[in-house]
Protein backbone atom coordinates (compact mmCIF):
# COMPACT_ATOMS: atom_id res chain seq x y z
CA UNK A 1 0.00 0.00 0.00
CA UNK A 2 1.06 4.10 -0.84
CA UNK A 3 2.18 5.43 2.92
CA UNK A 4 0.17 7.73 3.35
CA UNK A 5 1.05 11.54 5.72
CA UNK A 6 -1.61 13.32 7.36
CA UNK A 7 -1.44 16.80 8.39
CA UNK A 8 -3.79 18.11 10.78
CA UNK A 9 -4.52 21.45 13.06
CA UNK A 10 -7.60 20.54 14.95
CA UNK A 11 -10.61 17.88 15.48
CA UNK A 12 -8.94 15.67 12.53
CA UNK A 13 -12.64 13.97 11.46
CA UNK A 14 -11.39 13.62 8.36
CA UNK A 15 -8.13 12.16 9.00
CA UNK A 16 -10.01 9.89 11.27
CA UNK A 17 -12.29 8.60 8.74
CA UNK A 18 -9.13 7.82 6.24
CA UNK A 19 -7.60 5.57 8.78
CA UNK A 20 -10.71 3.70 9.55
CA UNK A 21 -11.05 3.41 5.81
CA UNK A 22 -7.81 2.45 5.77
CA UNK A 23 -8.11 -0.24 7.63
CA UNK A 24 -10.29 -2.63 5.36
CA UNK A 25 -7.76 -5.01 3.91
CA UNK A 26 -7.72 -4.01 -0.19
CA UNK A 27 -7.05 -0.69 0.75
CA UNK A 28 -4.59 0.63 -1.67
CA UNK A 29 -2.67 3.70 1.31
CA UNK A 30 -1.82 3.19 4.68
CA UNK A 31 -1.75 5.78 7.38
CA UNK A 32 2.45 5.87 8.57
CA UNK A 33 2.09 9.15 10.41
CA UNK A 34 -0.42 12.01 11.32
CA UNK A 35 1.34 15.61 11.77
CA UNK A 36 0.29 18.92 13.74
CA UNK A 37 1.36 22.56 13.67
CA UNK A 38 -1.05 22.21 16.98
CA UNK A 39 0.31 20.55 20.14
CA UNK A 40 -3.10 19.68 21.19
CA UNK A 41 -5.08 19.65 18.32
CA UNK A 42 -8.33 17.17 19.00
CA UNK A 43 -7.03 14.48 16.11
CA UNK A 44 -3.88 13.54 17.96
CA UNK A 45 -5.20 11.33 20.16
CA UNK A 46 -7.45 9.55 17.77
CA UNK A 47 -4.50 8.77 15.93
CA UNK A 48 -2.86 7.52 18.47
CA UNK A 49 -5.94 5.47 19.46
CA UNK A 50 -6.10 3.87 16.42
CA UNK A 51 -2.36 3.20 16.48
CA UNK A 52 -0.83 5.73 14.45
CA UNK A 53 2.41 7.89 15.47
CA UNK A 54 2.12 11.17 15.79
CA UNK A 55 4.41 14.46 15.51
CA UNK A 56 3.19 17.38 16.77
CA UNK A 57 4.92 20.95 16.91
CA UNK A 58 4.14 24.63 16.97
CA UNK A 59 5.09 26.79 14.27
CA UNK A 60 5.13 29.70 16.19
CA UNK A 61 8.71 31.20 16.16
CA UNK A 62 9.50 29.48 13.08
CA UNK A 63 9.64 31.14 9.53
CA UNK A 64 7.01 29.15 7.27
CA UNK A 65 10.13 27.21 4.95
CA UNK A 66 11.78 26.58 8.47
CA UNK A 67 8.73 24.95 9.73
CA UNK A 68 7.58 23.63 6.77
CA UNK A 69 11.28 21.98 6.36
CA UNK A 70 11.08 20.30 9.97
CA UNK A 71 7.57 18.72 8.53
CA UNK A 72 9.22 17.44 5.42
CA UNK A 73 12.08 15.64 7.27
CA UNK A 74 9.47 14.44 9.29
CA UNK A 75 7.35 13.37 6.81
CA UNK A 76 10.58 11.02 4.67
CA UNK A 77 11.95 9.43 7.47
CA UNK A 78 8.89 7.89 7.55
CA UNK A 79 9.09 6.98 4.08
CA UNK A 80 5.58 8.82 3.57
CA UNK A 81 4.90 8.83 -0.60
CA UNK A 82 1.65 10.96 -0.67
CA UNK A 83 0.54 13.78 1.91
CA UNK A 84 -3.08 14.38 2.71
CA UNK A 85 -4.31 17.70 4.17
CA UNK A 86 -6.98 17.33 6.39
CA UNK A 87 -8.21 20.47 8.27
CA UNK A 88 -4.18 21.86 8.10
CA UNK A 89 -5.25 25.45 8.63
CA UNK A 90 -1.68 26.69 7.79
CA UNK A 91 -0.22 27.81 3.88
CA UNK A 92 2.17 25.71 2.87
CA UNK A 93 5.68 26.68 1.42
CA UNK A 94 6.64 26.89 -2.55
CA UNK A 95 9.78 24.83 -1.66
CA UNK A 96 7.48 22.52 0.70
CA UNK A 97 5.14 21.59 -2.09
CA UNK A 98 7.51 21.55 -4.99
CA UNK A 99 9.24 19.00 -3.71
CA UNK A 100 6.02 17.27 -3.43
CA UNK A 101 4.50 17.75 -6.61
CA UNK A 102 1.79 15.82 -7.65
CA UNK A 103 1.88 14.15 -3.95
CA UNK A 104 -0.29 16.25 -2.06
CA UNK A 105 -4.21 16.42 -1.15
CA UNK A 106 -6.24 18.40 0.08
CA UNK A 107 -10.10 18.73 1.08
CA UNK A 108 -12.17 21.86 0.69
CA UNK A 109 -15.15 22.82 2.22
CA UNK A 110 -17.12 24.15 -0.72
CA UNK A 111 -17.63 24.11 -4.50
CA UNK A 112 -13.95 25.03 -6.19
CA UNK A 113 -13.31 27.10 -7.67
CA UNK A 114 -16.40 28.59 -5.52
CA UNK A 115 -15.39 29.73 -1.75
CA UNK A 116 -11.70 29.32 -1.76
CA UNK A 117 -10.44 30.45 1.68
CA UNK A 118 -12.73 30.18 4.79
CA UNK A 119 -15.91 30.79 5.89
CA UNK A 120 -17.08 29.05 2.53
CA UNK A 121 -20.80 27.97 4.28
CA UNK A 122 -21.38 31.45 5.20
CA UNK A 123 -20.71 32.86 1.91
CA UNK A 124 -22.64 30.24 0.15
CA UNK A 125 -25.89 31.12 2.15
CA UNK A 126 -25.13 34.59 1.79
CA UNK A 127 -24.66 34.48 -1.81
CA UNK A 128 -28.22 32.56 -2.07
CA UNK A 129 -26.85 29.42 -3.53
CA UNK A 130 -29.33 26.34 -3.99
CA UNK A 131 -26.19 24.06 -2.98
CA UNK A 132 -22.93 23.66 -1.29
CA UNK A 133 -20.06 20.89 -1.05
CA UNK A 134 -16.58 19.76 -0.82
CA UNK A 135 -13.64 18.97 -3.00
CA UNK A 136 -10.83 16.72 -3.06
CA UNK A 137 -8.20 18.56 -5.03
CA UNK A 138 -4.26 18.43 -5.79
CA UNK A 139 -2.09 20.78 -4.34
CA UNK A 140 -0.23 23.69 -5.96
CA UNK A 141 1.20 26.77 -4.70
CA UNK A 142 -2.38 28.97 -4.91
CA UNK A 143 -4.18 28.47 -1.68
CA UNK A 144 -7.22 26.10 -2.52
CA UNK A 145 -6.39 25.90 -6.35
CA UNK A 146 -5.07 22.93 -8.20
CA UNK A 147 -6.91 20.42 -9.90
CA UNK A 148 -9.59 18.80 -8.46
CA UNK A 149 -10.37 15.22 -8.64
CA UNK A 150 -13.53 14.42 -6.62
CA UNK A 151 -16.94 16.72 -5.29
CA UNK A 152 -19.77 16.16 -3.36
CA UNK A 153 -23.13 18.29 -3.44
CA UNK A 154 -25.42 19.04 -0.44
CA UNK A 155 -28.21 21.04 -1.32
CA UNK A 156 -28.82 24.47 1.06
CA UNK A 157 -32.02 24.63 3.14
CA UNK A 158 -34.20 27.55 3.66
CA UNK A 159 -33.15 28.32 7.51
CA UNK A 160 -29.44 26.48 6.99
CA UNK A 161 -27.16 28.24 9.77
CA UNK A 162 -23.36 28.14 8.52
CA UNK A 163 -23.16 25.33 11.24
CA UNK A 164 -26.20 23.20 10.23
CA UNK A 165 -24.83 23.03 6.35
CA UNK A 166 -21.06 22.01 7.94
CA UNK A 167 -22.95 19.30 9.51
CA UNK A 168 -24.52 18.46 6.65
CA UNK A 169 -21.32 18.92 4.69
CA UNK A 170 -18.78 16.64 6.92
CA UNK A 171 -20.77 13.86 6.21
CA UNK A 172 -20.61 14.09 2.73
CA UNK A 173 -16.30 15.17 2.89
CA UNK A 174 -15.32 11.83 5.37
CA UNK A 175 -16.56 9.75 2.55
CA UNK A 176 -15.82 11.50 -0.35
CA UNK A 177 -11.86 11.85 1.06
CA UNK A 178 -11.58 8.11 1.74
CA UNK A 179 -13.42 7.36 -2.14
CA UNK A 180 -10.79 9.93 -3.64
CA UNK A 181 -7.15 9.22 -1.79
CA UNK A 182 -7.40 5.47 -2.55
CA UNK A 183 -8.25 6.15 -6.19
CA UNK A 184 -5.61 8.38 -6.57
CA UNK A 185 -3.07 6.07 -4.13
CA UNK A 186 -4.34 3.10 -6.66
CA UNK A 187 -3.04 5.70 -9.89
CA UNK A 188 -0.12 6.73 -8.05
CA UNK A 189 0.69 2.13 -8.08
C1 LIG B 1 -13.14 20.29 7.33
O1 LIG B 1 -14.44 20.74 7.09
C2 LIG B 1 -12.23 20.63 6.17
O2 LIG B 1 -12.86 20.53 4.92
C3 LIG B 1 -11.87 22.05 6.48
O3 LIG B 1 -11.70 22.09 7.87
C4 LIG B 1 -12.49 21.08 8.47
C5 LIG B 1 -11.59 20.20 9.32
O4 LIG B 1 -12.35 19.32 10.09
N1 LIG B 1 -10.70 22.46 5.79
C6 LIG B 1 -10.45 23.71 5.41
O5 LIG B 1 -11.19 24.64 5.62
C7 LIG B 1 -9.14 23.89 4.69
N2 LIG B 1 -8.98 25.25 4.27
P1 LIG B 1 -11.67 18.00 10.67
O6 LIG B 1 -10.44 18.44 11.46
O7 LIG B 1 -12.71 17.42 11.58
O8 LIG B 1 -11.33 17.10 9.52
Amino acid sequence: PVRVGILISGRGSNMASLVDASMAADSPYRVVRVLSNVEDAGGLAIATAAGVPIWARSHKGLKRAEFDALIDAELRAADVELVALAGYMRLLSPEFIAGWEGRILNIHPSLLPLYKGLDTHARAIAAGDAEAGCSVHVVTPELDDGPVIAQARVAIRPGDTPGSLADRVLVEEHKLYATALADYARRLR
